[in-house]
């Protein structure tokens, strides 16, 4: 089958944490080798492009989200000559190859910083956001960083701040200054050149600060649940109406590609307006961006559809909604949605890949991968280092491929740089013979994607919507999905007539069988007008 155009609309889009997927020299952590050599299982299992965790050099003060060379590979994971490899290969199997682009900060070790720290009349100086100390002589206003201190860090040498929205060894780019986004333009180019298929962007949000550096108000009981886990709500230190500008320009340099490159934000958004103002309202912008509604929404009927009536509202004409539930901050759903309750699982991957848009699976979720619970003592992530339901090494793991020694995640005889989770049977070789396992349902649906029959861009229309059932119609397709361990029996005018495309649960019900539905706890149902 040729190749859709553009090839991001209605994609399956697979993440890959690379450092945890496959390792293939005996490290303990994975690398780009470890991807190309999986190629096979992965266009097996549906996918039209993998977005890789950041592969850049970098320090690993937060695992390749701070940047010290924006042109090549992180030796630990590879060189440039397995990348370009990767695109290759990959591209053979119609399936591209999405970066991380981290355009919020560098690294401190980038050499842009390293010139800036070295004073005040130096030529990178501007590059970064720096400020002389406030009245008290203390930070230069009340903004916090991801951890929760202070977002300043003072630099001695030159008596003044500079600002850094997550560790102090990532400081934030000045957006105000020219220059930073002609060095960005140039490193888009360099990586469409070669071939890659688009960008995650990092902290898409979050790349203007308030030229005023305001001090950020206090959060109101209105705030979205997010924003009132902070005191301060961040309107100042990001979320600002500038940015837009940036993706303009970006989206003309990617439209300027023969392979179509998508531009996908990292976009911290709960409004759903200004959601959708990312795409673009009058101006295109980004092709798509992540709505996080999924990751913050408890796994019930009333609030899935909250969120994706919301966001579907929000979006401009046209525009490619996202959905993921999965991701290597905020955890696994088979975990937080589903207490790795397989029924469950296989009924959140039916609404995800049912809802018109991309979707966006996080390596391990085909299978129903869990969390891992980290022991305190092997725990790596800087940034959620004492947070208590384990930061987000949790949902960092290795990808268990078998149930041998060390699930078939390396060959070589170091230690995963992670621990595995128990050896059981969620794993790629036993679920592949298993065929009720999560990961055959998932090859059901990704074969239905493939077809086009489900996650086109029709309109949805919702259809029956309880405390227990929710069930929505887009184009020819209905689906039905009981999020509850409870049987439900739902009346469904029509059902009779419509054909069992897949079925999470155990039981198959015909289509004669169909009127009034009968769902078994957590069933699923993917319905059609069409046999
Ligand atoms: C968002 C990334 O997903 C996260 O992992 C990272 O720590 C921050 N941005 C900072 O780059």
């Amino acid at each position: 089958m040729p190749r859709k155009t553009p090839w991001w609309r209605s994609a399956t889009i697979y993440q890959i944490y690379v450092r945890s997927f496959r390792d293939s020299n005996g490290d303990g952590v994975g690398d780009l080798a470890g991807i190309c050599e999986n190629l096979d299982y992965l266009q097996w299992l549906g996918t039209d492009a993998l977005w890789l965790s950041p592969c850049m050099p970098s320090p690993n003060a937060d695992f390749g989200y701070d940047v010290a060379d924006y042109f090549d590979v992180h030796p630990e994971l590879g060189t440039l000559a397995d990348l370009d490899r990767l695109i290759v290969e990959a591209a053979r199997r119609d399936i591209g190859i999405m970066l991380d682009l981290v355009p919020n900060h560098t690294s401190s070790a980038h050499p842009w910083f390293v010139d800036a720290r070295s004073g005040p009349g130096s030529s990178h100086r501007d590059y970064y956001v720096w400020s002389d100390p406030g009245p008290d002589g203390g930070p230069p206003n009340n903004w916090v960083c991801a951890t929760g201190a202070p977002a300043w860090t003072y630099d001695a040498e030159s008596g003044q701040y500079y600002l850094h929205n997550f560790l102090p060894s990532q400081p934030d780019l000045n957006w105000w200054h020219e220059p930073v986004h002609e060095e960005f333009e140039e490193i888009l180019h360099f990586w469409f050149d070669r071939g890659v298929a688009g960008f995650r962007i990092d902290v898409a949000h979050g790349l203007y600060k308030d030229a005023l550096l305001q001090d950020n108000p206090p959060v109101l009981p209105t705030d979205h649940p997010v924003i009132r886990r902070g005191k301060l709500r961040p309107v100042y230190s990001s979320h600002r109406p500038e940015v837009h500008q940036i993706y303009r320009r970006w989206r003309q340099i990617a439209d300027g590609y023969e392979q179509e490159p998508a531009l996908l934000g990292e976009t911290w958004e709960f409004d759903y307006q200004r959601f959708g103002d990312y795409y673009g309202r009058e101006v295109p912008e980004l092709h798509m961006g992540f709505n996080f509604g999924f990751v913050e929404a408890a796994f019930r009927a009333p609030d899935l559809a909250e969120v994706v009536e919301g966001t579907l509202a929000g979006l401009p004409p046209g525009a490619m909604p996202v959905w993921t539930a999965s991701n290597h901050d905020v955890g696994r759903f088979p975990t937080r949605w589903c207490g790795n309750d397989a029924r469950a699982v296989k009924a959140a991957l039916t609404v995800l890949s049912t809802l018109p848009g991309t979707l966006v699976l996080y390596y391990g979720d085909e299978l129903g991968m869990a969390d891992v619970a980290v022991p305190e003592a092997l725990r790596l992530d800087e940034m959620t280092m004492n947070k208590p339901d384990g930061g987000r090494d949790r949902c960092r793991t290795p990808m268990p491929w078998s149930s041998d020694e060390n699930a078939g995640f390396t060959s070589g005889s170091a230690r995963p740089w992670l621990p595995l989770g128990e050896i059981g049977a969620t794993n790629v070789r036993d679920e592949q013979a298993d065929p009720g396992s999560v990961l055959n349902f998932w090859r059901q649906l990704a074969a239905l994607r493939r077809d086009g029959r489900i996650g086109g861009v029709e309109k949805l229309e919702r259809v029956l919507l309880d405390d227990q059932v929710w069930a929505y119609r887009v184009g020819e397709v209905t689906t039905v999905a009981n999020l509850s361990d409870q049987v439900a029996l739902r009346p469904l005018p029509g059902a009779g007539q419509l054909s069992v495309l897949a079925s999470s649960g155990a039981s198959h019900p015909g289509a004669e069988a169909l009127g009034d539905v009968r769902l078994d706890p957590w069933q699923a149902l993917v319905l059609s007008t069409r046999p």
